[in-house]
């Protein structure tokens, strides 16, 4: 059996997912398992059988979720939508004991209450329940057994199931207790967008939970990012259990295979904070990557960490404002250490506690790249337009990507021998990089 599945990604990383997407068929999957369709802005379309659905859940590091397509059609109000979602058989997908939760989405639609229509399609799937089954299922909308998405256009109401249950950024691994900035599949895909591979020395001088290092030191061993958690897929009754089966027994395959190897990584991270650091080890040890060196270092006295040319990623922290630890000569206030475990609220505490300009930080550090790191490229996630300036380069390519709802800028900087290309820091702070954004041109 076939189904229509649109895995849906953060912005500006559709390109690196139908990528990803197309080498998980070919390298997973039998022929004709997962059929590529278009990628459209948030997204990527595709076609597949059980394994293929299945496997972009297991295989997939940049995809949000995976979400297999029921129904759709034109609608004009909320009754079109009832009626739609009315009709379909979702006896078949799930029993009334499981809970679910309903979820919309909508593109200059023309409905005045989403919340309402929210509603009425759950109101439609539990008259249906209650109809075929004889009970209509309960909602849940923290810990739900089945999501189902509406995704609303002008004209279009589609239905979708939920394969994937918690979003797949979710690896099963990361400790709850200090919330990372950085989602594990916008690191992945950034990782993607530089063109990193293994072989190539890869650096995270702010690696603060070490969501980058996670990701990479994954992706050299070739751990399946989902092994360590379960889907959504595992509570519909359609699901094709022999091939879950067989998929995972081959993922734990490569990973026990890939623990020998553990040596090999060059992946390498620092931070200035020690409680950082602590979470960074905490989260390789339950993702069993215990071989990742980290270091408490001043990002500005950073040296590269081996020999070769490599590849330097961080999101340095976001505004205006940066605490400079260890050089605050100003004396400005530090978030209390009962605070210190949590990057956001620090970073909120800064922001109103602190004087110290980015400025002296961010020139230090585009001088330790100038000076130190010749031959490796440098990448930096920030919503700071002005970072080039501030680090007095200039960039190779810039690429829209979004944090969330945070519009940021990948920042490409390529530090050759010779020609690194200065900018003075009153520079415009949006010259065109010369290079289209997006990783076809990351590797020139
Ligand atoms: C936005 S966070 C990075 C988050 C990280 N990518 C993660 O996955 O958790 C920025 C990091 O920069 C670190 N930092 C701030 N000032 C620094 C400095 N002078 N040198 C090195 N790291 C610094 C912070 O401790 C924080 O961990």
């Amino acid at each position: 059996m076939s189904f229509d599945f649109f895995a849906p990604c953060p912005r500006g990383l559709e390109a690196p997912l139908a990528a990803e997407l197309a080498e998980i068929a070919q390298r997973r999957l039998p022929p004709g398992a997962l059929q590529l369709g278009a990628d459209v802005p948030g997204g990527v379309h595709f076609r597949g059988n059980w394994a293929g659905g299945m496997a972009a859940n297991l295989h997939s590091r940049i995809a949000s979720r995976v979400l297999l397509k029921i129904a759709q059609r034109p609608y004009r109000g909320e009754q079109d939508i009832y009626a739609l979602a009315r009709e379909q058989q979702w006896e078949k997908w799930f029993s009334p004991n499981e809970t679910i939760r309903i979820d919309i989405t909508a593109i200059k639609s023309p409905l005045r209450s989403l919340e309402f229509a929210t509603l009425r399609v759950k109101d439609a799937i539990c008259d249906r329940m209650r109809d075929k089954a004889g009970a209509r299922p309960s909602v849940d909308t923290a810990y739900p057994d089945v999501r189902v998405f509406a995704f609303l256009t002008a004209n279009d109401c589609t239905l979708y199931l939920d394969t994937s249950g918690e979003p797949l950024f979710k690896r099963g691994w990361r400790l709850d207790k200090g919330a990372a900035p950085l989602r594990e599949n916008l690191a992945a895909g950034i990782l993607r967008l530089t063109g990193w591979t293994p072989e190539m020395p890869l650096y995270d001088p702010m690696c603060g939970s070490g969501t980058f290092l996670a990701e990479a030191a994954q992706v050299a061993l070739d751990i399946a990012p989902g092994l360590s958690r379960s889907f959504g897929f595992e509570r519909l009754k359609q699901a094709d259990t022999a091939a879950w089966r067989h998929l995972k027994s081959e993922a734990n395959t490569l990973r026990n295979s890939a623990m020998s190897r553990a040596t090999d990584l060059h992946i390498f991270g620092s931070d200035i904070s020690d409680v950082m650091l602590e979470k960074a080890r905490a989260n390789f040890a339950r993702a069993g990557l215990g071989k990742v060196p980290l270091k408490q270092l001043d990002a500005r006295n950073m040296t590269p960490p081996a020999v070769g040319n490599g590849v330097l990623v961080a999101n340095p922290p976001y505004g205006e404002r940066i605490e400079v630890r260890g050089r605050n000569a100003r004396g400005e206030a530090r978030a209390p250490r009962e605070m210190r475990d949590d990057y956001e609220e620090q970073e909120a505490f800064r922001r109103v506690h602190t004087d110290a300009p980015d400025a002296e930080f961010f020139q230090a550090l585009g001088d330790a790249l100038k000076q130190r790191f010749t031959g490796w490229r440098a990448f930096f996630l920030t919503s700071d337009r002005k970072l080039p300036g501030q680090l007095r380069l200039r960039e190779a390519a810039k690429t829209p990507l979004f944090n969330g709802a945070l519009e940021c800028r990948l920042f490409r900087f390529d530090l050759i021998a010779g020609s690194v290309r200065q900018r003075p820091a009153s520079a415009g702070q949006d010259v065109a990089a010369g290079k289209n954004p997006g990783s076809a041109d990351q590797n020139s």
